[in-house]
């Protein structure tokens, strides 16, 4: 520490401007506070730069490509489709660019000042930064939000230039004719579902039983069926041991099978949580072994005043998590008093079709000791759906049979995204099954498919056939 680097003291300083950060700075700014927030790359997280927001910009242009392969069904005439990449790439660096220019007007004008440099604690109450700003920052609180990155696996380093990333990929300003993606998770899945629908030949290679499996069997199968159907290859319970290069493209080792070839490959195996270099033991916070920082219900690390939120936590990957982890965390830095509560956690993945679920699954509940119902609507029951030609799908309900209470839900289909708001509502107020049956949906929309889902739930389908022919 250079005893002549200039100090400045906060009430709260933030590490890490993503969707944790930056939400939590804004909150405590709110309650009139001094606060800093500091970065040492761009301001936005994973989430704006190389996540959520370029990856969406980029579906939507699969999302596109999608119906215009079906314009003649809805008899329209377009003649050959053709697309240039490097110019959807480039509408994707210009979405990012614009979104983190107003972010940055959005944080100046609460009063928040960015400090840009990277933040390492020397003690519980000071950070000092280095990089375009060198500081000794002396905040009486301060929350750590650094996210996560890529996890690179040792015995297939990406190189960036055939192996990549979630990060590098995005990069890309051409196609290739085709790519292993090592994991189907999230990131692997969203990927597959936009490389194929742009003519890419996609092998997804997955370790576990399928893909997609955390979301429940219902979910995944649904993805499975729909993703051959787009002619993505799926292979499950295959370990990838190693890529090497192989003449113009990569050769991709195995566990007990046959190598295989493709042009690219994706390494979507998870991500690891950023806490290292952050100066932890000197501000005595405590790091799990996986590098997670423990925190309670209030966000706060074993270090009084000092709070941990989004990934780094390790509790869920999730940008909209973070976000209201940051809300806790910086009400309770800035002396109010809140608690975090997880029952009613939405998570989409914006494959084709669309996949979002809150709550539990059937599985969950079951295991959680719930003799529990299932009502399940398929699109293709529903009068909006087929007017949209969209029938691929299903919202479904996992309700206690005891007190009709709605325990989680489920749904794959068009708008899925939108859809699940409604149960992430009615789950997190404790509504029962009634209250969705009672409760008057537009008509005709796909909302209506939680209607139907809660009639079918009690047994009292009206848009479908009774389970005994009456
Ligand atoms: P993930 O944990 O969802 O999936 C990784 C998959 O890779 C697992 O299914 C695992 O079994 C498999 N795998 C690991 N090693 C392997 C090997 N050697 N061979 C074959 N398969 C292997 O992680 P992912 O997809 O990288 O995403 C990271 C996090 O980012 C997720 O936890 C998610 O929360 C978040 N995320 C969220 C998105 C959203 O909300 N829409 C989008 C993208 C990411």
């Amino acid at each position: 520490m250079g005893c002549r680097m200039e100090r400045q003291k906060y009430d709260l300083a933030v590490i890490g401007s993503g969707p944790g950060g930056y939400v939590a700075a804004i909150k405590a700014a709110q309650g009139g506070k001094k606060v800093c927030l500091i970065e040492k790359g761009d301001v936005g997280g994973t989430c704006l730069n190389v996540g959520c927001i370029p990856t969406k910009t980029l579906l939507a242009n699969a999302a596109l490509m999608q119906k215009l392969k079906h314009a003649e069904d809805f008899g329209i005439s377009i003649g050959p489709i053709s697309f240039d990449y490097a110019k959807m790439k480039l509408r994707k660096d210009g979405v990012v660019g614009k979104i983190r220019k107003s972010l940055e007007g959005l944080i100046a004008s609460n009063g928040i000042t960015i400090v840009r440099g990277h933040g390492e604690y020397v003690s519980p109450r000071e950070i000092k930064v280095r990089g375009a700003e060198n500081l000794l920052i002396e905040a009486t609180a301060s929350i750590i939000a650094t996210g996560s990155e890529p996890l690179d696996i040792p015995a297939f380093p990406c190189d960036h230039e055939r192996i990549f990333n979630s990060s590098s990929i995005l990069n890309l300003t051409a196609l290739p004719k085709s790519i292993a993606i090592v994991g189907g998770g999230y990131i692997g899945c969203e990927f597959a579902s936009l490389f194929a629908e742009l003519g890419v030949k996609v092998t997804i290679l997955e370790a576990l039983p399928a893909i997609v499996m955390a979301q429940g069997k219902h979910v995944s199968e649904a993805l499975n069926s729909a993703f051959r159907k787009r002619g993505i290859e799926i292979q499950t319970s295959v370990m990838v041991e190693g890529i090497a290069r192989a003449g113009e493209g990569l050769s991709i080792k195995l566990k007990d099978k046959e190598p295989m070839s493709a042009e690219i490959a994706l390494v979507a195996v998870g991500r690891k949580i950023t806490s290292e270099g952050l100066g932890l033991d000197k501000a005595g916070v405590v790091v799990s072994e996986k590098g997670a920082i423990p925190v309670n219900e209030k966000m706060e690390t074993n270090v009084p005043g000092i709070y941990a939120i989004g990934d780094v936590t390790g509790k869920y990957m999730l940008a909209h998590v973070a976000s209201h982890q940051g809300i806790i965390a910086a009400a309770n830095a800035i002396g109010q008093s809140a608690k975090i509560h997880y029952e009613a956690v939405p998570a989409v993945i914006f494959t084709t079709p669309e996949i979002a679920t809150v709550g539990m699954t059937l599985e969950q509940a079951t295991e959680a000791g719930y003799t529990a119902a299932v009502g399940k609507f398929p699109f293709q029951a529903l009068g909006k759906s087929i007017a949209a030609m969209e029938t691929d799908g299903f919202a479904q309900v996992i309700v206690d049979r005891a007190t009709g209470q709605i325990l989680g839900a489920q749904v794959v289909g068009h708008e899925a995204s939108t859809l699940i708001a409604e149960m992430g509502l009615a789950i997190a107020n404790e509504l029962t099954i009634e209250c969705i049956a009672d409760t008057i949906h537009a008509h005709p929309t796909v909302a209506e498919a939680w209607m139907e889902a809660a009639l079918m739930a009690n047994d009292t389908p009206i848009h479908f056939p009774p389970k005994v022919k009456r």
